[in-house]
């Protein structure tokens, strides 16, 4: 089953409002290298109207970074995913390493903002990994599947019919030293085949990104390798040039 490539940009923590003015201005400005791809990029919250705004009748869609896993009220700086589609978002990443690691959050939230995320028609994006400690122990299919799991048996597996997986292992995201292709792609096989014991359909429709030091440099090797659907890219996605070169890779193994 053909999939159509997806790179989506996590700004993280970074940005302001005339950075984030130049930086969309300069990737707008490839927008014909990438046609096919999908685009998407996550600003920090306090920008995604301004983004949002820059975007308009683009081919870039605007994506946050997080979700809340209670809905509206009496929740001191949260942000509910009614808000986040309310401000034009279409998607939202759930889960990532660093919300996990740094803020504490446990597969059951993850599962929850990813039902939330659902249940106002935000696609989720969720975030699998394991770190090197895990890998080196040889724990890394038991890890991924474990944080998987709890979503599918929360969210039922035809919600994966409306979400797309990333594998990023915890030990190559920021650190430039990217998982090799065949790494990733033995990672994103255990998680498709694990969806598709269920349900084979949902499976094979399922896009599964790479995310862990994505670079110009190696794009084009990651997306050659049959299971890996696109990237979810962090500091590369800063780069307007950077960021172009890698979605004219995934066009190019489109
Ligand atoms: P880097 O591309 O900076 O390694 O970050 C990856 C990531 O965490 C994307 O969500």
């Amino acid at each position: 089953m053909r999939r159509n490539k997806l790179v989506a940009g996590n700004w993280k923590m970074q940005g302001r409002q005339a950075g984030n003015t130049a930086l969309v201005g300069s990737l707008l400005a490839h927008a014909a290298e990438w046609s096919g791809v999908e685009m998407w990029v996550a600003p920090p919250l306090p920008y995604l109207q301004q983004v949002g705004a820059l975007l308009s009748g683009s081919t870039v869609s605007l994506l946050a970074q997080n979700v809340s896993h209670e809905d509206d009220g009496a929740c001191t700086g949260e942000v509910s995913a009614g808000m986040l589609a309310d401000c034009g978002c279409m998607a939202v990443i759930v889960g990532h390493s660093e919300r996990r690691s740094r803020y504490g959050e446990t597969d059951a939230q993850v599962a929850e903002k990813f039902v939330r995320a659902q249940a106002v028609g935000l696609v989720p994006v969720l975030c699998v990994g394991e770190t090197l400690a895990e890998r080196d122990a040889g724990q890394t299919e038991g890890v991924v599947l474990r944080q998987l799991e709890a979503v599918l048996q929360r969210a039922g597996v035809k919600s994966f019919a409306n979400a797309v997986l990333a594998y990023e292992p915890v030990w190559a995201i920021g650190t430039g030293h990217s998982a090799t292709p065949a790494q990733a792609q033995a990672v994103h096989v255990v998680l498709r085949e694990h969806v598709a014991v269920v349900d084979p359909v949902t499976a094979a429709a399922l896009r599964v990104l790479y995310g862990g030091s994505v670079k110009a440099s190696n794009a084009a090797e990651l997306f050659a390798m049959p299971d890996i659907d696109g990237a979810l890219v962090g500091g590369a996605s800063l780069d307007a040039n950077e960021f172009a070169a890698i979605a004219r890779a995934a066009r190019a193994a489109q």
